[in-house]
């Protein structure tokens, strides 16, 4: 089950990051976050500016497209699903989101100094919904416990850690976790409704997934195809919101994160459900196996211990 391991008064600026005691304590947090242990800022740890906040509490997204959270992608400077009147809105709510983006990743990238020149920085997203009571379909739902997998963007064994901030002026939001990816794995890995895949259909799959994969380049539609990891990370996120027996009688730990806090989370391994809340921010990052402290904590070495073979192919990514 998660920790919070709590980080106050952080001043980077007294603390250069080549300096040792610096890289210590980096090192630390990054076995905290590998542990399955989640960085909790009582406080947000950077300045961002109230206006800024408060233009994204005026962000109602009645009209928005099966209510689904605000994207933005920093490679693209571009968002998806925002529900805005006027261009100037549009162009707002992009200069807000890229300076949220901007500011997070550079202090991670501080915080955490061995994964800031590892990590791609990923989209980061405004979730304007109430998460209580939300009407989504099972597999869309948030309340419900889960662990991340990106169903149309394989990760190949790299790590998904996500950076949050409730930006509710008065409302905190309420998470809760439960048993770490190592405990689900052993029970519930292998078993009729969530098997472990199997070597000899992975190199069937892989020779008809290579053949279409070229077809679809030599279109122009490059595609990055799932492994036997990220098929067996996308059963897992399927399997465990559908478990109502995991949902109701597994353990929980409940957690609530004030106004202004911030948490950071390897949400691919801490299995999560958000309960209740409305108005945050989130950036995401994507974390090689390589860039790791303790790569064999990871998902991947952990299923791969398990079944025995490699379940990441290069060559079916991009
Ligand atoms: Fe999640």
């Amino acid at each position: 089950m998660a920790k919070k391991i709590t980080i106050e008064n952080i001043k980077f600026a007294d603390c250069p990051s080549a300096a040792s005691e610096c890289i210590d304590r980096a090192k630390k947090l990054c076995i905290e976050l590998e542990d399955g242990n989640i960085l909790f800022f009582p406080t947000c740890p950077f300045d961002f500016p109230q206006q800024d906040i408060d233009f994204l509490l005026k962000q109602k997204q009645n009209k928005a497209k099966n209510r689904k959270n605000i994207a933005y992608k920093p490679n693209h400077d571009r968002l998806t699903n925002a529900d805005v009147k006027t261009h100037e809105e549009m162009q707002r709510l992009i200069e807000v989101m890229k300076n949220f983006s901007q500011k997070s990743s550079t202090f991670l990238s501080k915080l955490l100094t061995p994964y800031g020149s590892k990590w791609v920085v990923d989209y980061a997203s405004f979730r304007p919904f109430e998460e209580k009571g939300r009407k989504l379909r099972i597999r869309a739902r948030n309340d419900l416990l889960h662990t991340d997998a990106f169903p149309s963007r394989p990760m190949h064994g790299n790590r998904i850690l996500r950076f949050f901030m409730n930006i509710n002026p008065s409302e905190g939001r309420k998470w809760m976790t439960s048993l770490s990816f190592q405990e689900l794995v052993e029970k519930y890995g292998g078993t009729e409704n969530l098997p472990f895949p199997s070597p000899i259909n992975q190199k069937m799959a892989a020779r008809l997934g290579k053949f279409f994969k070229k077809t679809a380049k030599n279109i122009g539609f490059p595609v990055s195809l799932r492994s036997p990891y990220d098929q067996f990370m996308l059963n897992l996120h399927h399997f465990l919101k559908e478990n109502e027996d995991f949902q109701s009688k597994g353990p929980k730990d409940h957690w609530e994160f004030p106004p202004g806090s911030c948490w950071a989370v390897f949400t691919d391994s801490v299995t999560h459900a958000a309960m209740q809340g409305q108005y945050a921010l989130e950036q995401t990052f994507i974390l090689p196996r390589d860039g790791l402290i303790s790569p064999e904590k990871a998902p991947i070495s952990i299923l791969e211990r398990v079944v025995g073979w490699t379940m990441t192919d290069s060559s079916l990514a991009n």
